[in-house]
Parts: C-alpha cells; structure tokens; sequence
C-alpha cells in the first residue's frame, strides 16, 4: 500500500515538473512552510479596526475581512466556504475579489462567465495547471452555490492591484507563503529574461490578506509596446483581442474583461489555452487568437492588458 502511494507522488510531481520548468513564475509551486512562527499574535493593516491572528489570516472557513464596510455583505460560500466541502472564495479571492498573482482577480467579471468558468473547472474542461484547487471547489459546490458566489463577485467594481514597470532586471525573489512571490531580504537584482516577476509592495500586506496591499509587475523592456500591437490584431500572428473584449478591454457582455488583471494570471491563461488544457464551446473563439503566440508574445499581451485601467 505504502509502495503504491509513493509511486503514485512521484509520478504526479515528475508530471508538474516538466509542463512547468522554467515556467514557475508563472505557475507558482505551493512551498511547504512552516508558517509564521506566532500563529497567536494579533496582528493588523494599516486603515482596519479589525485584529486577526496568523492563525485566523489562514483559515479556510473564515478567513479575514479587514474592511467590512467596503463591500456588500458576503454570501455564505464567499465568507465561509461549506466546511469541510470547500473552502471560503475569499481566502484566496478575497472579499473584494482582487485576488493574488497566483490566484485571479475576478472582480466585476460578468455573471454568465463567472458560472460558465465554475462549469468549465466542474466538468474537467479546464485542467489549467494551477486549477487544481479550482476543480475540487467546483466539483463540491451546488449549482445554487456557483450563482450565489459567482453574483456577488459579478457586482464588484473591477480593480487593478498592479503596477506595470518594464525593467530588463528584477529583484531577486523566492516563492513563500501562500505560492506568492517575495523579494529577497537581502535584496539584489537579477536579468528578468522572458519572465513576468511580480513583487507585492508590502509582504506583510499580502500575507495578511490586505486588499489594498498591492503589487509590482516588473516585464521585460519594450513588452507594452509589443504587446499593444499584438492586440490590434496588426502583426498578422493574432486576432485583434478588441473584436470580442471591446475596445478598451474591459470585456463585453458575456466576454471577460482582461484590462488591469494580473499579468502572470493572463499569462497562464493564454498558454494553458495553447496547450489545450482550457476547452468548451466559448473558449473555441480563443483558439486562432493563442495558436502562433510564443511565450514572448503572451508575456507582452499580458503586459500590455495589465497596464490598462481596468
Ligand atoms: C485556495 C485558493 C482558492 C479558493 C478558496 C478559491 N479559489 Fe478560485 N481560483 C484560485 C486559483 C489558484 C485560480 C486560478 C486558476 C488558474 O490559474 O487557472 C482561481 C480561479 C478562479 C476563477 C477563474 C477566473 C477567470 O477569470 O476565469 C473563478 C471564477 C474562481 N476562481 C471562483 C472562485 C469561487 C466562486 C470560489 C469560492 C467558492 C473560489 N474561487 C475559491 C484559487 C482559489
Ligand atoms: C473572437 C473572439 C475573441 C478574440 C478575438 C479574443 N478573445 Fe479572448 N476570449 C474570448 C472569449 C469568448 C473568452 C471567454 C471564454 C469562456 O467563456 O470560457 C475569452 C477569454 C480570454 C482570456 C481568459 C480570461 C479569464 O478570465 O480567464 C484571456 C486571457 C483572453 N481571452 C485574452 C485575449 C487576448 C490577449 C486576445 C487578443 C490577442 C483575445 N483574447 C482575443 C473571445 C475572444
């Protein structure tokens, strides 16, 4: 039985090391840590009444909410999750919708994407490779559930938790707690090469769940220009993303908007596309658009969108 299982751990993670080698700004490994070292103490952000412990920033069935008067009250599924089923949307989302780089920001999605993705993760059409956590919640969750949830997240103003800043270095980091990427303490800077390094303003912020903690995007130079032009359809490689996202970006009618979202989540999106690990009827309109992108070409649309207001 033990023989079996090891076996099976080793296949699993040989798998997930090859798609993503190289790739792991992008797809973020989960890190075994230890966690904090006073899972006890009362901690705070700037601006909020409210004091959790690193214990009550990590759980699951309740994680915080540090401004409870700056968004309509929660449904139960984004609070709570339904313990032990699935877990609360807004320890990874969180109440505002803005997520983290290695989550997404969903915030003001339209409502019909937002179910079809829930339908997308629930029926094994969308295996991206940090969906993983996204299909479990999905397959555990009610049909009234995913409308629930997906209402509440449809009817916040979109936001932007980025800075896009093209760099041809950027700091050294590593990926800590919660699989976000941290500077170095010893700080230091390395060539960025065809990487999206995304440094949150404040660790501490991010780690406390701080929704207005926000974020560095450092791209490589000259992306937003390239990928300016790779949206208006004009470098004969792609189909211009206006046609279907609007004109500014910010999605149209049942289209997802990907101005100002996070740029390695756009990223994953796109080459997960590529790799056909996203499927179903809606996503086919994608197909011509990821087909003949390198990875270059994704990293600077990425950019580009992410620049923009959202
Ligand atoms: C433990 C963390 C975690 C929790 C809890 C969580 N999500 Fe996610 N969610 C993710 C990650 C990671 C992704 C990105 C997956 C990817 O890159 O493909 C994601 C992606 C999504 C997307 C896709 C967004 C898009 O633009 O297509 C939706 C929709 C979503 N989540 C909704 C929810 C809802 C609703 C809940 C609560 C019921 C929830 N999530 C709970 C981590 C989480
Ligand atoms: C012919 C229409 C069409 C064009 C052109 C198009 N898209 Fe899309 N795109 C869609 C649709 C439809 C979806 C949502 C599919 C679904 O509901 O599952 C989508 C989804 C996406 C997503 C995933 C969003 C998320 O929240 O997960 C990204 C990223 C994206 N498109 C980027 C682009 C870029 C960049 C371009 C231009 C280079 C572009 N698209 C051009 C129709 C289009």
């Amino acid at each position: 039985m033990r023989i079996v299982f090891v076996a099976t751990v080793l296949v699993l993670s040989a798998a997930i090391a090859v798609a993503v080698e190289g790739m792991d700004w992008a797809y973020p490994p989960t890190p075994k840590g230890k966690g904090p070292p006073d899972k006890e103490k009362m901690l705070t952000v700037p601006g909020s009444k409210r004091q959790y412990t690193a214990a009550q920033i990590g759980d699951g069935f309740n994680p915080p909410d540090w401004f409870p008067d700056e968004h309509p009250p929660m449904p139960a599924a984004v609070a709570t999750g339904r313990p032990p089923a699935y877990r609360a949307c807004a320890l990874c989302h969180l109440p505002t919708g803005g997520g983290h780089p290695e989550s997404a920001n969903i915030a003001g999605l339209p409502v019909r994407y937002l179910i079809r993705a829930m339908e997308e993760y629930k029926n094994d059409n969308r295996v991206g490779l940090r969906a993983t956590t996204m299909i479990e919640i999905a397959k555990a969750m009610t049909d009234e559930e995913i409308r629930i949830s997906s209402e509440y997240y449809a009817a916040l103003k979109p936001q932007s938790r980025q800075k896009v800043v093209e760099s041809a270095t950027a700091p050294k980091s590593f990926v800590g707690g919660g699989g976000m990427r941290y500077a170095e303490p010893e700080g230091g800077t390395e060539p960025i090469g065809s990487r999206i390094i995304i440094i949150p303003d404040s660790a501490e912020g991010a780690q406390r769940r701080n929704p207005k903690s926000n974020f560095v995007a450092y791209v490589p130079p000259g992306s937003i220009a390239n990928g300016m032009q790779l949206a208006a359809g004009t470098a004969g490689k792609t189909v211009a993303c206006g046609i279907c996202h609007g004109p500014t970006l910010k999605g149209l009618g049942e289209v997802p908007g990907i101005a100002g979202r996070d740029p390695t989540y756009t990223f994953r999106q796109l080459y997960d596309m590529q790799q056909g690990r996203r499927k179903g009827d809606a996503i086919a309109l994608m197909t011509a658009v990821v087909e003949k992108l390198t990875i270059d070409d994704m990293i600077a649309l990425s950019a580009y969108a992410a620049s923009l207001e959202p």
